[in-house]
């Protein structure tokens, strides 16, 4: 009996691993997740003429995550309730629309082949991620 259940509880032991699957993962913290790779690969093309094909495809998965996060709620400060949380909610949804709104700034940027104008909307975006963090998380 031991001998066959062992191989089965040892696979399901190493399931998680092999999946990479993490039980405290929401649709938020896997939207930041993609917003993180993509920001980080994106530092690395922002500046090259010839990747704007590969920036473009990074901003389109930014783009998606800004909006699923959007229509997520923050976690809940300590103690905070009521029409303070609800405030609160509102703000992180709107941070969340307005860096999507740069990244859109950053697309618009690249289509046109602004150099400037897609530097300085990266560097929006980071300030966003700054303040949201700030802010909310
Ligand atoms: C490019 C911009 C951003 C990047 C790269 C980014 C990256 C990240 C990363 C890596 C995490 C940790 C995820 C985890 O725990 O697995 C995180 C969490 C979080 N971020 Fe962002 N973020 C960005 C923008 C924002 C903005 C604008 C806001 C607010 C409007 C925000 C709010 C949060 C919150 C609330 C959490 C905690 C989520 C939780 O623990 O449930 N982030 N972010």
């Amino acid at each position: 009996m031991l001998k066959t259940l062992l191989p089965l509880l040892l696979l399901a032991l190493a399931m998680p691993l092999v999946s990479g699957q993490d039980d405290d993962e929401t649709p938020l913290t896997r939207a930041m997740g993609v917003l993180q790779g993509s920001t980080r690969a994106l530092g690395k093309v922002v500046e090259d003429p010839a990747q704007r094909d590969e920036a473009l495809r990074l901003l389109g998965l930014m783009e998606e995550a800004a909006l699923i996060s959007a229509g997520q709620a923050a976690p809940t400060p300590d103690g905070m309730e009521g029409t303070e949380l609800a405030l609160f909610q509102v703000g992180f949804r709107r941070a969340c629309l307005s860096l999507a709104d740069a990244i859109l700034e950053a697309e618009a940027a690249c289509i046109a082949g602004n150099a400037e104008g897609l530097k300085a909307a990266y560097a929006t975006i980071l300030q966003r991620k700054k303040a949201g963090h700030n802010a909310y998380k």
